[in-house]
């Protein structure tokens, strides 16, 4: 059996006196989505932060975090930084945040392209245009010189995601990557994310505010409830398989298309 592409066990994150992560286990393999879900502040971003070692230096962390097979823990800068950049994709919840404001967004894109992996600077550009096309960006060649005070919120969520494609990961950790699109678009990206998937083996670890999509979506889900997973269900029995108080809460707090009618 090959290794899982994300493999966390036991990790626990204080801050202090704090306990943000309590023993979180959570594991992803090759050609998987797998959802993670909970109501906010649960730890959900502190979770997908604290594999990649994303954290204010105050942060303690305990247990193991292999991505890839590699330690990510005990991993030095070095090599920290290889697996960062080469096998991870990672698309952090507030795209605004994840682009430098002063920087053109086909530069944004394409600099782990050109900087860690070596690629030309045509070849950089031909690819970063090719996943701004099929992330659902119109004119891509525009949008490519442009800032990204000049795009609008569902635009740079699309440019994050097209980022986190470019140096082609086996993983992606997508947190809230689609809840800024409208309905049509995220279908569209999801459709993307599930072609990469069924071609290369691409595994997701897909952290969502909307558990009908979570069920429709991901192969497993998984319910944080402050900081320890409380549950692990397959997808399609998101709705109706749930045993712990907590998941059936956070079940019957989602409005059912009726009652959203009424
Ligand atoms: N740097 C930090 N120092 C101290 N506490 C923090 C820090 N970052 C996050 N926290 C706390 O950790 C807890 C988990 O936050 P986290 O952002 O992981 O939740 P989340 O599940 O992603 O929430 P949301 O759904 O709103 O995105 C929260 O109580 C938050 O206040
Ligand atoms: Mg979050």
């Amino acid at each position: 059996m090959t290794a899982p592409l994300l493999d966390i066990v036991d990790l626990s994150l204080h801050y202090g006196d704090t306990r943000i992560l309590d023993r979180v286990n959570l594991r992803v393999s090759a050609g998987e989505t797998v959802g993670l879900v909970g109501e906010s502040g649960s730890g959900k971003s502190s979770t997908v932060r604290a594999a990649l070692r994303l954290l204010p230096p105050n942060a303690r962390l305990e247990g193991t975090v292999r991505i890839g097979g590699r330690e990510v823990l005990a991993a030095d800068a070095r090599e920290l930084r290889g697996i960062r950049s080469t096998e991870v994709g990672f698309i952090q919840q507030d795209p605004r945040g994840a682009l430098n404001p002063v920087r053109r967004i086909g530069d944004s894109l394409t600099e782990r392209l050109v900087l860690v992996h070596g690629v030309g600077r045509a070849e950089a550009k031909r690819r970063g245009l090719e996943l701004l096309e099929a992330v659902g960006i119109s004119r891509p060649e525009l949008r490519f010189r442009q800032y990204p005070h000049e795009l609008s919120g569902g635009m740079l969520q699309r440019v994050v995601i097209a980022a986190a494609l470019t140096t082609e990961p086996k993983l992606l950790l997508a947190d809230e990557a689609t809840s800024a699109l409208d309905v049509t678009t995220q279908a569209e990206v999801l459709a993307i994310l599930r072609d990469l998937q069924r071609e290369r083996g691409l595994g997701v670890l897909f952290i969502t505010h909307d558990l009908h999509l979570a069920a429709a979506y991901c192969d497993r889900v998984s319910v944080m409830l402050r900081g320890e997973i409380v549950e692990e269900l397959d997808g399609a029995d998101l709705f109706t398989g749930a045993t712990e108080p907590y998941t059936k809460s956070l079940l019957e707090a989602v409005p059912t298309i009726r009652e959203a009618r009424a």
